[in-house]
């Protein structure tokens, strides 16, 4: 794991930090790399362009700490124009959505019915635009809350999906539970600090669990979402999707907008679905620097830019 992940983890709750990074133009070299704008109008030109070359989205609007019902409500306007302009565009069939229940209330006093209604409405446009919405996954804190919201939103939208997090000790028995009927699971490694009673801190642990998880999912009834960028992995799911007897388009691999596109144009050009995390906005600070946390190269190229800046 990179040494530079727990600080950068912690930077990104850091408001001195958030106010100096943020000064930086959106146009700057590394935000664009990760986030292709901050409007809706921006986030459906690149879902368009991704479509164009074969690729599905998953757009998600930046955010996620919402501290008053105000704001919640407006991320669901957000969520709702931006469905229906993709309805417009003739792209629902490419693009759906992932939220974060954080961004919709789950935080407010009453939260889980907050974040529950509010997805709720959320889930209503994407079923009259005749796409999906896919629940991220937070901290451990929530994991509990998101599952729970994704059983009462399956009720009435049954496509609903969820991310789960390999490096969570409880997430292979989650797995065992969610893979069934059409159930739509992402399957990711983990972007949080998490102490060591709840999750794997080494990452061999980590790459393990995951592939334990991934045979529960692609042994069950459900749709598997194969989250990572990680070369080893990608290529064991390669040989265990064939192993498991799955039919392209019964499950996608799936990796985050900017993270190794050359191999997301690969994997579709040998008939594989690849869908792309797509996120927009300007609150993008907490999700660039998890980003940055991930991976020192990225680390590099974002001080690099930043002192050119100067
Ligand atoms: P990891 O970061 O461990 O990297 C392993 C190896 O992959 C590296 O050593 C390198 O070889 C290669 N690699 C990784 N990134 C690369 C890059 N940019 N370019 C070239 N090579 C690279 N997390 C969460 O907690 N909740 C969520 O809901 C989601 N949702 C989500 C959706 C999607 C579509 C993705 C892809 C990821 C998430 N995540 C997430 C984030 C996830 O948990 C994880 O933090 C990152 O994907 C990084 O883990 P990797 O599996 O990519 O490998």
């Amino acid at each position: 794991m990179s040494p530079f992940r727990q600080p950068l983890l912690l930077l990104s709750r850091s408001g001195t930090a958030k106010t100096l990074l943020t000064k930086l133009p959106l146009a700057g070299d590394i935000v664009a790399r990760f986030v292709p704008g901050e409007t809706l109008e921006e986030a459906v030109a690149a879902a368009r362009e991704l479509a164009d070359a074969g690729i599905h989205t998953t757009i998600d609007h930046l955010g996620e700490d919402t501290t008053d019902a105000a704001q919640a409500n407006r991320i669901v306007a957000e969520y709702v124009a931006l469905l229906e302009a993709l309805a417009a565009e003739g792209l629902a069939s490419w693009a759906e959505v992932s939220v974060k229940l954080t961004a919709i209330g789950l935080d407010l006093p009453g939260g889980r019915a907050v974040a529950l209604e509010n997805a709720r409405r959320i889930c209503r446009a994407a079923h009259n635009a005749g796409t999906t919405v896919t629940l991220d996954m937070e901290d451990h804190t929530t994991t509990d809350d998101i599952l729970a919201a994704l059983r009462d939103l399956q009720q009435d939208f049954p496509e609903t999906g969820v991310a789960v997090q390999a490096y969570l000790h409880r997430t292979e028995t989650d797995c065992r539970s969610l893979a069934r009927g059409s159930s739509r699971v992402r399957l990711c490694k983990g972007a949080y600090d998490e102490p060591e009673e709840v999750a794997h801190a080494a990452p061999v642990d980590v790459d393990r669990a995951f592939v334990r998880c991934l045979k529960t999912l692609l042994d069950g009834e459900g749709y598997p979402m194969i989250a990572t960028h990680d070369p080893r992995l990608v290529e064991i799911a390669s040989a265990l999707v064939s192993r498991y007897g799955r039919a392209a388009g019964t499950y996608e691999f799936q990796m985050l907008y900017g993270c190794r596109p050359e191999e997301q144009q690969r994997l579709a050009a040998t008939g594989e679905r690849v869908r792309v995390y797509l996120p927009y906005g300007s609150d993008w600070y907490g999700y660039l620097v998890r980003r940055l946390a991930e991976r020192p190269r990225n680390l590099s190229f974002f001080l690099t830019a930043l002192v050119s800046k100067k």
